[in-house]
């Protein structure tokens, strides 16, 4: 199916749109201002009537569904911005996360009058912990970035309370996702990158040197942001223990392994996940996120307050917790998101959670295979997520970026570009698991099609996109002098 265009007609504010007396709603008719007085201090009634704009019903649904035309989003196509698992979010959680008894739940309720709330933050967890084989959980954070900060305040706690305050540096490869050194950096330490081998993995013998009496903590994504399983991953954790470190990982791939591969299992200490990847709740635009931190048993004492614990068959929350890091988020973390993932695994069961992994690689590895000719992949084929290079394509004066371009015109979202840092000309594709063969084969098809063009007319690859509602910015102008304000019409 070809997905619609975007809508490339101007759209007038919904205040453009109004007309005096054109409402499309009775809506009761106001007290006068003699019984308003009654009723109100003077200094609450309004003097002005309200700003609305007049317009009926189907035109304002028009006009949202218009604006809904102008931008990519899930609901239309295909998303397939590596790095991200902009996978389709079913319908189904969102009901689920407006039933009134959770939608309207006020935070302050007492553990007593909210306990199908408790259960269900505890039963998520403790699913969550089950695909990570860890021994206990926050859900508080609310994004993946958060997680990893969580995470290593917890490393740094865990040290801290062995009195071992040498280590103060974390070692990260340079495959790895930007959120990881700058976690480490605002939580104070010292950041050691370390070169991937070239197969895009981590290189054992470069991290047994880089390893120390000062380590705190190693963070490793997996897959990593090249796509790739880090087959070493139970070496890796074995080296980092004998120095007396702690291995962090970067769980938002989850998507790649969940039901197939436990971290846990492979001597991981503490990870995070990213709800609003791997579990389906909204993101980009759409969030806010979630990004739970699951840790073993020895980082247990530090997790953040309040936890949700299970006391006999009633739930509560846990506040008397004397080694915790303390709070991160006001109240619980976004509880809303922890409904639509609690949706989405209790939807899919073991099997289904296993078998979505299973299809995210295979999705991704058949992109790969339909396209590798043109688009080589630097280090091979990978699991959820294929990593091109659009170098080819130099000679003839194309960009990745006029690349990512085109494909606006053909109806999908671009991949992400130039990261990871150490592809040159990268191109990062995700197709997740939510893509039909049909769906895959026409972004494969448009690839060789762009690949066509840029290298028989490769100003048509270059001036794209033209079927958008704006074309391109000159970036640096609009960073310099930027216009932001919009001149009302009426
Ligand atoms: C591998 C990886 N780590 C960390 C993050 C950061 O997550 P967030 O954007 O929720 O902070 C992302 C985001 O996509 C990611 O892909």
């Amino acid at each position: 199916m070809q997905p619609f265009p975007l809508s490339p007609f101007p759209t007038p504010l919904i205040f453009e749109r109004s007309k005096p007396g054109r409402g499309g709603t009775r809506v009761p008719k106001p007290i006068t201002a003699k019984r308003a007085a009654d009723l109100l201090p003077a200094a609450a009634l309004r003097r002005d009537p309200p700003h609305l704009p007049e317009v009926p019903e189907f035109e304002v649904m028009r006009h949202f569904v218009e604006l809904s035309l102008k931008n990519h989003h899930v609901d239309r196509a295909l998303y397939p911005l590596g790095s991200c698992t902009m996978k389709y979010n079913p319908k189904v959680n969102e009901d689920m996360a407006r039933l009134p008894g959770f939608a309207a739940l006020h935070p302050f309720t007492p553990d007593v009058a909210c306990q199908g709330a408790l259960r269900l933050i505890h039963t998520l967890g403790e699913w969550l912990m089950d695909i990570g084989g860890m021994d206990a959980i926050t859900l508080q954070p609310a994004a993946g970035a958060q997680g990893e900060m969580t995470g290593i305040l917890l490393i740094a706690a865990y040290h801290r309370s062995r009195g071992d305050t040498a280590r103060q540096t974390v070692i990260i490869p340079d495959s790895a996702h930007g959120t990881n050194p700058a976690t480490a950096a605002l939580a104070g330490f010292v950041v050691k990158a370390i070169k991937s081998d070239p197969r895009g993995q981590m290189d054992l013998a470069t991290l047994k040197a880089a390893l120390g009496p000062d380590t705190a903590a190693v963070m490793l994504t997996n897959p990593n942001t090249v796509g790739r399983f880090e087959t070493g991953v139970v070496e890796i954790a074995k080296l980092v223990h004998d120095a007396g470190a702690l291995l962090y990982m970067d769980g938002a791939n989850m998507n790649a392994l969940m039901g197939v591969v436990r971290p846990g299992d492979s001597g991981v200490d503490a990870m995070h996940f990213n709800l609003h990847k791997t579990f389906s709740t909204p993101h980009g635009g759409g969030g806010p996120g979630s990004g739970p931190v699951a840790v073993k048993r020895h980082l247990e004492p530090f997790l953040p307050v309040p936890l949700v614990v299970k006391q006999g068959d009633r739930y509560a929350r846990e506040w008397d917790r004397p080694q915790t890091i303390g709070k991160l988020h006001g109240y619980f973390g976004n509880f809303g998101m922890m409904v639509r993932a609690y949706t989405y695994i209790s939807m899919l069961g073991p099997d289904g959670i296993r078998e979505t992994a299973q299809a995210a690689v295979l999705n991704a590895n058949y992109v790969a295979a339909r396209i590798e000719k043109k688009y080589p992949m630097p280090f091979g084929r990978g699991m959820h997520e294929c990593v091109a290079t659009g170098t080819p394509f130099k000679v003839f004066g194309v960009k990745t970026l006029d690349i990512a371009k085109r494909l606006l015109d053909y109806g999908f979202h671009a991949p992400t570009i130039y990261f990871p840092l150490i592809v040159p000309e990268a191109l990062m594709i995700e197709p997740t698991e939510t893509a039909t063969r049909d769906e895959l084969d026409r972004f494969a098809d448009t690839m060789l099609q762009i690949a066509k063009e840029a290298e028989e007319q490769p100003e048509l690859v270059t001036g794209a996109p033209y079927l958008t509602p704006v074309s391109r910015f000159d970036e640096a102008a609009a960073a310099r002098n930027p216009n932001v304000r919009y001149t009302f019409a009426g």
